[in-house]
């Protein structure tokens, strides 16, 4: 039976690295041509037609929405050959869309896959999420805390004062108070206007500089960042949250009774998986897409918790004139 064939992460990973580059270079085409959706599609396209070569019974459950509003890689569908493992994927095929659009920095594509039933089904909701890297003693920081307490918290475990903490935070008007918190304990916050995805990951990789990602944003980019935090180490929470009962049918639909519950790292993605980015623009963690003429280049972020193994794939390849 495919399912009960073993989740060899060893190899997949490799394919997701085709996967996730496929994307990149459909959307790369439209950095900057003002079009979210033109960019979206085309990753959303690119990225289906190459997992579905991939041998793997593949079920997606964190994608592009429910069915009836994602014609392509929604919620539930499945993908692959049928032949190999029965896994569960997580994927964004264009994470900040309106980064893409504005040619601004850190738009990624952006998949991770487990075995079945490893990952949480998050709905489409906003989740409040709190993130570290690795290094910390466990629940150092916690979503309990006030936004200063976590700032206090961190720079009492790293030993500093407040304001060599640096704190990213999404620029939205929901997390004004939040800023204003953070900045009165002397902490500095990296606004961004995009891409949490990123804005997790960058916590676990000391070269951005950047010790804490706070704030609300995508439950289904939750779960990939929790993927990404699992091979790169750190600690990461989140909480569902609701504005309406149309949010909370969509979690009883996809399975969560409790509303409440605290997710931890390890809550979201449950064994071990595998993850891959490619840079669309560029970014902190990835270069942009590369154009020149005839050729582009990508640069893929291949990575493995069971190991904590980390590879950079640069992928070269011909373009011809359309
Ligand atoms: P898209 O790529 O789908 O546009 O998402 C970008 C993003 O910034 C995510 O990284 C983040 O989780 C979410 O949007 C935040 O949502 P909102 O723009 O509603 O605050």
């Amino acid at each position: 039976m495919p399912s009960h064939a073993e989740f060899q992460d060893r190899m997949l990973s490799l394919g997701l690295a085709r996967v996730s580059e496929a994307a990149a270079l459909a959307s790369a085409r439209l950095v900057g041509h003002g079009d979210e959706k033109a960019a979206d599609q085309a990753a959303v396209n690119a990225m289906r037609e190459q997992l579905n070569m991939l041998d793997i019974a593949g079920v997606v459950v964190i994608g592009e929405g429910e069915r009836d509003e994602a014609p392509m890689l929604y919620i539930g569908e499945e993908v692959g050959t049928g032949n190999g493992p029965g896994v569960d994927i997580a994927l964004d095929p264009l994470e900040g869309t309106t980064l893409t659009a504005k040619d601004m920095p850190n738009a990624l594509t952006v998949i991770a896959m487990g075995p079945r039933g490893s990952m949480l089904h998050a709905p489409d909701v906003y989740m409040d999420k709190l993130a570290i890297g690795p290094g910390y003693d466990t629940d150092v920081v916690t979503l309990d805390m006030s936004p200063g307490e976590r700032v206090t918290a961190l720079a009492k475990a790293k030993a500093c004062d407040p304001a060599h903490v640096t704190v990213c935070i999404l620029e939205r008007p929901r997390h004004e108070e939040m800023i204003k918190e953070v900045r009165a304990t002397g902490a500095s916050i990296r606004l961004i206007t995009d891409g949490d995805v990123a804005g997790v990951m960058h916590c676990a990789d000391p070269s951005t500089g950047i010790d804490m990602y706070m704030g609300a944003g995508g439950a289904p980019e939750g779960v990939l960042a929790a993927a990404a935090l699992k091979c790169m180490g750190g600690q990461m929470y989140g909480r569902l949250l609701f504005r309406n009962d149309d949010e909370r049918g969509r979690a009883r639909k996809a399975g969560i009774t409790d509303f409440d519950q605290i997710y931890r790292r390890d809550d979201m993605v449950t064994e071990d998986v595998i993850f891959a980015a490619t840079g669309v623009t560029d970014g902190n963690i990835l270069p942009a897409v590369k154009r020149e003429p005839g050729w582009m280049t990508t640069e893929t972020l291949i990575m493995r918790s069971k190991t904590g193994s980390v590879r950079r794939i640069n992928y070269r390849t011909p373009v011809h004139a359309s």
